[in-house]
């Protein structure tokens, strides 16, 4: 867990910089106060309604579901020294990981929206699937902290192997060998018992310098990324979109969290910037099909959008007819959230790949 105190501040305990701990008070600083020096921290909740799953949600998550890899346990497949007595589990995975078949998230395309607007200090990913830069993110805002399967390598003589090899071997679920020493080829993913890639290292006092921190789709559970929040300096809000409460978020006055499905909370945040309609254009951007694309009119609302609209409508509707305070509402609305995120905990892809998965 990240290494900072994790209680969570309560309604006693007024903001420092924001009006309120709301994303529309997070929207208001960022246009008053010309906030453009962001530092967005994403886990693998950003890709899961890609049809990629995460690793340790109960019963949808990788680790949960890899009893068919006969591992002594489920980080094993991501381990070195398992690897190197048996590296087919990893492959078995890698098969289904693979960059290519999958297309980034409207959470992804706000990230590239961040860049477009010259607000993206810094993006860093723990994810290993490439959607950012796809999504449009340059590779010199991105810090892949985990790496990626963007390249690969020998594990014993580090020579890189050719892409065009490495894309046939993986599709024929083979295991692929280094022409100069036959040792074993890798993706350069960081896997437990390796170091993170260099760049992670002198990038890491950047959070000190930002004005505005996005944590998304993380559980905030591997060091040191999981340290990178608290890093970022006192009195620069800290917003948490994420199904659950996750490592020391919610614990500063100007930290706002907004539990629930990450493209949900993203599209809420462009809202409150006015941003809505270029998030969907950005989006639709990434559709590879240009027919497909020309006819895409806007993101399909998930279900659990449609669920936020309802609630943010129920409170609108309360609000008019009760005249209630300002106080009493938002009270009503964390309850309504909160709800829908443990609703929401329960549901989610059946097993761990899209094919798999049980029809919506
Ligand atoms: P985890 O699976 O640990 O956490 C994913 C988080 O995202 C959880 O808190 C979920 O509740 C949340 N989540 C899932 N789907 C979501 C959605 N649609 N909207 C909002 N929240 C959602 O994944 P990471 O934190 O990325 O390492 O895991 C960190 C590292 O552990 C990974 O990089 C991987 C793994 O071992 C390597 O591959 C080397």
């Amino acid at each position: 867990m990240g290494n900072e105190e994790s209680v969570i501040v309560d309604d006693s305990t007024s903001p420092s910089v924001l009006e309120a701990r709301s994303i529309e008070a997070v929207a208001k600083h960022i246009k008053e106060r010309n906030v453009k020096r962001i530092v967005v921290m994403v886990g693998a909740g950003i890709s899961t309604s890609a049809g990629i799953p995460d690793f340790r949600s109960p019963d949808t998550g990788i680790y949960s579901n890899l009893a068919f890899l006969d591992l002594p346990d489920p980080e094993a497949v991501f381990d070195i020294s398992f690897f190197r007595q048996n590296p087919k589990p990893f492959y078995a995975l890698a098969h289904e990981l693979y960059p290519g078949r999958y297309r980034p998230t409207i959470a992804h395309s706000f990230i590239k929206l961040l860049y477009d607007k010259g607000m993206l200090l810094k993006h860093f990913t723990q994810n290993i699937d490439c959607l950012e830069r796809q999504a449009g993110v340059p590779g010199e805002k991105i810090i892949e902290a985990h790496g990626s399967f963007a390249t690969q390598r020998c594990i014993d003589c580090k020579t890189p192997f050719p892409d065009e090899q490495m894309h046939p071997i993986v599709h024929k679920h083979e295991v692929p060998y280094c022409p100069e020493c036959r040792g074993l080829v890798k993706p350069d993913i960081v896997f437990f018992g390796e170091a993170l890639p260099e760049n992670f290292f002198t990038n890491r006092s950047l959070p000190a310098e930002a004005d505005l921190c996005i944590v998304m789709g993380t559980s905030l559970s591997v060091q040191p990324f999981a340290s990178l929040p608290s890093l970022c300096s006192d009195g620069v809000p800290r917003v948490l979109i994420n199904k659950e409460r996750v490592g020391g978020m919610g614990s500063r006055p100007d930290d706002v969290l907004i539990l629930g499905d990450c493209d949900a909370g993203v599209r809420r945040f462009a809202r409150a910037m006015g941003w809505e309609e270029e998030l969907g254009a950005l989006w639709k951007e990434t559709n590879p099909d240009p027919k497909a694309r020309a006819e895409e009119s806007a993101p399909p609302q998930t279900r659990d959008e449609r669920l936020q609209d309802e609630v943010e409508r129920l409170t609108e509707d309360i609000d008019r007819t009760l005249g209630m305070t300002d106080a009493y509402q938002q009270r009503v609305r964390e309850r309504l959230e909160s709800n829908e995120a443990h609703r929401q905990s329960d549901s989610g892809l059946a097993h761990v790949f899209p094919h798999l998965a049980r029809k919506p």
